[in-house]
């Protein structure tokens, strides 16, 4: 068998054309034939708004490089053509047997992606743009598994050349009775259909992975961006992707994003969820202190019972009082105020260990930091990811900064941004002395919570609690998904060793609709371009 591999490489993901050149050099024994054909210079198109914009010379150009591919690969005999742009990343190292096996003249990996987005179609307006299906979520998400015929693929696939019907196909021109826009992916599904070659899309497995497309004002920086968080969505289930030992890529400069200190919060004994957070943080180019978590599991050693609880604290899902897991969670993000307060640190972050970030996630925290210094907001806490709990109401948004709202009862403290100030009215509640869950905690002091009496066993109320919105941090796991582990397998109510809990309690009164697939805006799902 012999496959031929078009590869579009663009030159702003991090590759110089020579350190490309320098990589050839080494791999190419691997192969039985390579050929290169590098852009003398990265170009721009006439009319173009920017290196994201698809205007009609850039539609071609780049049909013009698929055909050019599919004939050399009829050239040189190739049994199968396999299309792939330079940023989708193919982790399942079987894909192309997996493919083959098909038996298929065109067939593409379903490849996943931060929202419902994927390189697939299940519907095509009489027009040839994106139509909206049932059938497409259950296949996105894998309810339903197999290969389907589809309207259209993109993106990723595989020809196979052996067919007698794959002759039919071309990329450009496009067919003469096409009518259509002018758009690479509709080209070549109307050259498809027109050839009689049924398109096909396999979920049976997790394939790969690939960036949810720009916007035409994208910019390079943009897509190398965007580029970094696929590799972080891939890195959410599946061990991070490290880059061929045969190319030098510039070391990351990691910072702390204009904050004072950058705290993440971690179980000592859960070094998988800490070497994942420092491996994403590091990919991000941020950098932390590791804090390690009071151990639920050990705290009876810390604290002896009967604890200081809230008087009349009961979980308002499961009738209980606090469990070991609450209180070291409680402890943990206690001893970070305290250092604060020690340090006189006037901002800081305080992250958990189970992140999923959100895209531009660097660059939005740090605009969202310099607009409230900037405004001179007076600020306590802002959360960057939590569980909003009252949502059949709008919270106020901020005035002069985007992206910011008045915080509501929340639940969680997977990430925020405290001030010095912040700390030491945290502090100087004196919550130790009548504990409920710090999650619960903190809607009490900024004076949003629904139990009234438990705000009464706190006179001052005053903290300046806002929100990020959108949100920049999500949960990876949710409670019941697949993959999730529990940090409590040994945490138990505080005074019944016999009663199992979750160490992030909170984390359990999740409903899915924050889960993965919902957050995608609609947007994503209208009129998909690959991103070149
Ligand atoms: C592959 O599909 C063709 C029809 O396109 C069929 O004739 C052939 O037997 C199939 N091969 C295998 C190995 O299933
Ligand atoms: C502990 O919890 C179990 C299960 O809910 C219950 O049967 C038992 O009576 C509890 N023990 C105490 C001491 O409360």
């Amino acid at each position: 068998l012999s496959l031929s591999l078009s590869l579009s490489l663009s030159l702003s993901l991090s590759l110089s054309l020579s350190s490309t050149g320098d990589w050839l050099v080494k791999v190419q024994n691997d192969y039985h034939y390579v050929e290169w054909r590098p852009e003398d210079e990265p170009s721009s198109f006439e009319d173009e708004v920017g290196p994201k914009h698809w205007n009609n010379l850039r539609y071609e150009h780049v049909m013009k490089l698929r055909q050019a591919a599919l004939e050399t690969a009829r050239e040189i005999w190739a049994d199968y053509l396999l299309v792939a742009d330079c940023d989708n990343l193919l982790t399942n190292t079987d894909t192309l047997w997996k493919l083959m096996s098909e038996n298929k003249t065109i067939v593409a990996p379903m490849l996943e992606s931060r929202a419902a987005y994927s390189n697939f179609w299940c519907g095509m307006t009489s027009q040839g743009y994106y139509k909206r299906t049932p059938a497409y979520m259950p296949i996105r998400k894998q309810e339903r598994l197999g290969c389907f015929a589809v309207p259209m693929v993109h993106s990723t696939y595989l020809v196979d050349l052996q067919k007698d019907a794959s002759r039919q196909l071309a990329f450009y021109p496009p067919h003469p009775e096409y009518s259509w826009t002018l758009d690479d992916v509709i080209v070549f599904a109307y050259s498809a259909r027109m050839a009689g070659v049924q398109m096909y899309v396999c979920n049976k497995e997790t394939y790969g992975f690939f960036p949810v497309p720009m916007r035409s004002h994208g910019t390079l920086q943009d897509e190398a961006e965007s580029f970094v968080h696929t590799q972080l969505e891939v890195m959410v289930k599946n061990p991070p992707l490290e880059p061929s030992s045969f190319l030098s890529l510039p070391p990351k400069q990691p910072n702390k994003m204009g904050f004072d200190e950058v705290f993440m919060i971690n179980l000592v004994r859960r070094s998988d969820r800490r070497e994942r957070m420092l491996r994403t943080l590091y990919e991000q180019q941020l950098s932390c202190k590791v804090v390690a978590a009071v151990d639920g599991k050990y705290v009876s050693h810390l604290l002896p019972p009967p604890l200081p609880m809230l008087p009349g604290y009961k979980d308002p899902y499961h009738g209980r009082p606090l469990t070991k897991g609450e209180l070291g969670c409680f402890l943990s993000h206690y001893n970070i105020w305290k250092e604060i307060v020690d340090r006189g640190l006037q901002t800081s972050l305080v992250i958990e260990d189970d992140l999923r970030f959100e895209v531009f996630f660097k660059r939005r925290l740090q605009t969202l930091l310099q607009e409230v210094t900037t405004h001179k907001l007076d600020w306590d806490l802002i959360y960057i990811g939590r569980k909003r709990m009252q949502v059949d109401h709008q919270e106020k948004s901020v005035p002069n900064i985007h992206n910011l709202v008045e915080a509501d009862y929340s639940y969680w403290t997977l990430g925020y941004m405290l001030s010095l100030q912040g700390a030491q009215k945290l502090l100087g509640a004196e919550p130790l002395t009548k504990l409920l869950p710090v999650d619960e905690f903190l809607p009490v002091m900024y004076n949003k919570h629904p139990v009234s009496e438990y705000m009464d066993h706190f006179e001052s109320r005053d903290l300046r609690a806002f929100s990020a919105e959108p949100l920049l941090v999500y949960p990876t796991h949710y409670t019941g998904d697949q993959g999730y582990i529990s940090d409590t397998e040994t945490s138990v109510v505080w005074d019944n060793e016999t009663v199992k809990t979750d160490w992030d309690r909170a984390k359990s009164r999740k409903t899915q609709e924050q889960g993965e697939l919902k957050s995608a805006s609609s947007f994503y799902l209208l009129h998909p371009t690959p991103i070149l």
